[in-house]
């Protein structure tokens, strides 16, 4: 079978098992190393680094290598995949690689808030000018694109506040102007939304959530089209980017798993979604796949699933009542991140400078790999309670 007809949990099986790398083991062993030695001053000193070639630890071993090329065999038409210490490293340096001191940068609202923080701050500080558009804006882009517009981030859906974008059309107007999109897919991953086919630049993920599954590793990742790959790649490496090979190891353990996991999430999630939207101390569900959420026909329209997290409104709750709900659940943890194998609750507190800002009673639920029916039960305790 040609490698470009297989469905994408099989490239999630035999993804980067390439028999240089493992010789006879199923999976790459964990190679660890900064310095690697060569034959002679001539290897030492001929050629430039590049991924797939043992020369030092910044560029990686067989275990990254083998990561990088099963999640770019996710995405058909990435060219590459780089890796970064944490999903937060790889959105920086996807920026830092494309923008230059007097470009301006246009960013959704529903942006992650750190990501906010790094725009407002140390592209600032560079000169670089970000400016924050709302989510469901769509081709309505094109009326905020100046002259020094160099780059697009979006993120869909925004990880509080769930609206879905519009992405082909926001695509299809920046690549009419040579503009370059970047997209932060953490939600969907590749398997439920193939961002780059989707007219995406370049394609990132916080591989600390669904890739990693688990919860123990930090990692993130830059998937991009021919143009932009070697340009990420090497200014991951000149600012000095690196990424353990333990962890390398772990995520690539991970993401064997990530299609059962997904569909596993996005049950149990739909499950409790559903069930939230019935309750009357309960108001919108924003989820992606139920009609309340803003761009759900765009979700119906490009996404081929759902995940684990989504957020809702207790109605007549203050801050103080949703923090004592999500106190009182047993289930649920309370914690920063998502995308591990077990659910999570918190108070949702979006920043927002052009949109509307949510009501102030948001809570965001992970629906992680319990029995959707325990995890009802302890919501509806907790409902109870109130
Ligand atoms: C949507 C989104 N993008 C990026 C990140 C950053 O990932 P990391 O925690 O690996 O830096 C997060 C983390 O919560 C996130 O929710």
């Amino acid at each position: 079978m040609a490698e470009n007809e297989k469905r994408q949990a099989t490239k999630l099986v035999e993804g980067g098992r390439r028999r240089e790398w493992c010789g006879r083991l199923v999976n790459p062993p964990v190679e660890r190393a900064s310095t690697l030695l060569f034959d002679c001053v001539a290897d030492l000193e001929s050629g430039t680094p590049r991924l797939g070639e043992y020369r030092y630890g910044l560029q990686g071993t067989a275990t990254h290598w083998a990561l990088s090329e099963a999640l770019t065999q996710l995405e058909p038409e990435a060219a590459g995949t780089a890796l970064f210490s944490s999903g937060l490293a790889a959105i920086t340096t996807a920026l830092l690689a494309v923008l230059a001191p007097g470009d301006e940068l246009l960013v959704t609202d529903s942006v992650y808030g750190p990501t906010r923080r790094f725009c407002d701050t140390i592209l600032e500080r560079m000169g670089i000018a970000t400016r924050y558009y709302p989510p469901t804006i769509g081709s309505g882009i094109s009326e905020l694109i100046g002259s020094h517009t160099r780059a697009i981030l979006l993120e869909s859906p925004g990880s509080l506040t769930m609206e879905v974008q519009d992405v082909p059309a926001i695509c299809a107007e920046a690549a009419g102007r040579n503009i370059v999109t970047l997209m932060d897919n953490t939600w969907a991953t590749p398997l439920f939304f193939p961002a780059l086919s989707a007219g995406v630049d370049i394609s990132i993920l916080a591989a600390t959530k669904y890739v990693g599954g688990h919860a123990d590793l930090l990692l993130g990742t830059v998937s991009a089209k021919a143009k932009y790959f070697t340009r990420i790649q090497r200014t991951a490496w000149d600012l000095g980017h690196a990424v353990s090979a333990d962890d390398a190891w772990l995520a690539l353990r991970g993401l064997r798993t990530m299609a059962v996991r997904l569909k596993q999430h996005q049950e149990g999630a739909l499950t409790v979604a559903h069930w939230l939207k019935e309750q009357p101390q309960v108001g919108k569900v924003l989820h992606p796949a139920l009609p309340d959420c803003p761009g759900h026909e765009l979700w119906a329209r490009d996404f081929k699933g759902s995940s684990g997290l989504f957020s809702f409104e207790l109605t007549d709750a203050g801050e103080d009542a949703c923090a004592a709900f999500v106190d009182r659940l047993d289930i649920f943890g309370i914690g920063y991140s998502w995308g591990g194998y077990e659910s999570l609750a918190m108070p949702a507190k979006p920043r927002r400078t052009v949109s509307i800002s949510p009501a102030e009673n948001l809570i965001r639920l992970h629906i992680g790999l319990e029995d959707p029916e325990d995890l009802i039960a302890d919501l509806a305790a907790s409902i109870a309670a109130m």
